[in-house]
């Protein structure tokens, strides 16, 4: 038993208040993680801002980093010191969709009910009511109790904020490009939005080696961001005008068209203009993730008459005990620049703060440092 501090939510929609709270040791199957960076992705906006329902009280944050402390019974001691990137999806291993090797379709993760793989937390508040952990992993907390299964050691020299990346957007956005689209070299690729996330499809499509890639965004300064990065054209979005993001899309793609459009903001109404800059035979790519209960819009017979696609991308289709160590050694090789998505780092306290830059559009990817 120990005591942390954390970022909790009573419930959905609700602030954010910075509480110390009791840590138990780490049961069968689940290990101690002294955490040293979280990023400040927009999933966990939309639970701050009620978008999506989730139980409270809750410990935020599931992009995250950190250093193994303990193991508990019957697991390997020798990963005790390495430090170590955390999957927001720990998977159970034992269902259909794991042994078919899609383990970001588990459905037995206990990540779906934010608690460990016996269905209890390790949290609780001085009067000894239990706080839950966001997917099971809560990385807004000094240190966290979390499913070994969530727990991906890290090569050496790997920084903590680039293995915390690597959690969420980076497997997020490179994982669509590279794994969940699987594209072409010579592509033509457009991606709208360009947060972590869509930052991170840009640099998969660098990695894809796309041939032409479009950057799209409200922001200049996003834009320049993804232009460092390796996007070779660029659309600035009046989101008033939605009609001119398509026909800047498609003229900046040239006469053959985009042949991926990767949406990764999460809007209905970019949706629909990802779907409507298709040329036949082009695929759009869904990442961004709407409110609850949201449809979005696109006129079906030239959708059919044309061939094209939607594919919808969970985690970038990450198995993470496979992936995050070739991110990591994508970065190290300099093939993928995860340390420049970052354009802020904040203790706790600042999270409130945090999440004003982000809900703005002001943001990169903001970085909680933990003291060591
Ligand atoms: N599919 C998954 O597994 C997965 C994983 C992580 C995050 N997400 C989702 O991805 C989305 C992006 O996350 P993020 O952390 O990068 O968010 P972010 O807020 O950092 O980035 C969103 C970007 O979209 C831009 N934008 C907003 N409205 C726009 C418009 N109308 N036209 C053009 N650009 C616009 C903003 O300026 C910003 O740069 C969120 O919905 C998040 O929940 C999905
Ligand atoms: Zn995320
Ligand atoms: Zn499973």
């Amino acid at each position: 038993m120990r005591e942390i501090r954390a970022a909790v939510i009573e419930r959905a929609g609700m602030p954010v208040s910075i509480e110390t709270l009791s840590l138990a040791d780490p049961g069968p199957g689940e290990v101690l993680v002294r955490m040293t960076s979280a990023g400040v992705c927009h999933s966990d906006l939309h639970v701050r801002d009620g978008h999506w329902v989730r139980p409270g009280p809750i410990v935020m944050g599931h992009e995250g980093a950190g250093v193994i402390e303990a193991v508990g019974p019957g697991l390997d001691p020798s990963v005790v010191g390495r430090p170590a990137a955390l999957s927001w999806y720990a998977p159970c291993l034992r269902c259909r969709e794991c042994q078919r090797g899609r383990q970001w379709l588990c459905s037995g993760s206990p990540s779906l009910r934010h608690a460990q793989a016996d269905g209890t937390t390790r949290l609780a508040r001085p009067d000894g009511s239990p706080v839950l952990a966001y997917l099971s992993i809560g990385t807004m907390a000094s240190a966290q109790v979390v499913p070994a299964t969530a727990v991906v050691p890290m090569p050496d020299g790997v920084p903590p904020e680039v293995a915390a990346l690597i959690g969420c957007c980076v497997s997020t956005g490179v994982g669509a490009v590279v794994k969940t689209a699987d594209v072409p070299a010579g592509s033509t690729v457009a991606v709208l939005g360009l947060g972590g996330v869509g930052l991170s499809c840009v640099m998969g499509a660098v990695l894809a080696g796309a041939a032409r890639i479009i950057a799209v965004d409200v922001s200049r300064t996003k834009i320049d961001l993804a232009g460092g990065l390796g996007a070779t054209h660029w659309v600035q979005a009046d989101p008033s005008n939605p009609a001119a993001t398509v026909e800047g899309i498609r003229n900046a793609a040239g006469p053959g068209g985009p042949d991926f459009v990767f949406e990764a903001i999460g809007l209905p109404a970019t949706i629909s203009q990802a779907i409507a800059s298709l040329p036949p035979g082009g695929t759009a790519v869904l990442v961004g993730l709407t409110r609850f209960g949201q449809d979005a819009t696109f006129e079906a017979f030239p959708f059919v008459d044309g061939g094209r696609r939607i594919l919808g991308s969970n985690y970038g289709s990450a198995v993470a005990a496979i992936d995050f160590p070739r991110y990591a050694e994508a970065y190290l090789a300099g093939r993928l620049p995860i340390d420049r998505l970052i354009d802020r780092r904040l203790p706790l306290d600042d999270l409130e703060d945090a999440f004003d830059r982000l809900r703005s559009g002001h943001a990169a990817r903001q970085m909680v440092m933990f003291q060591g």
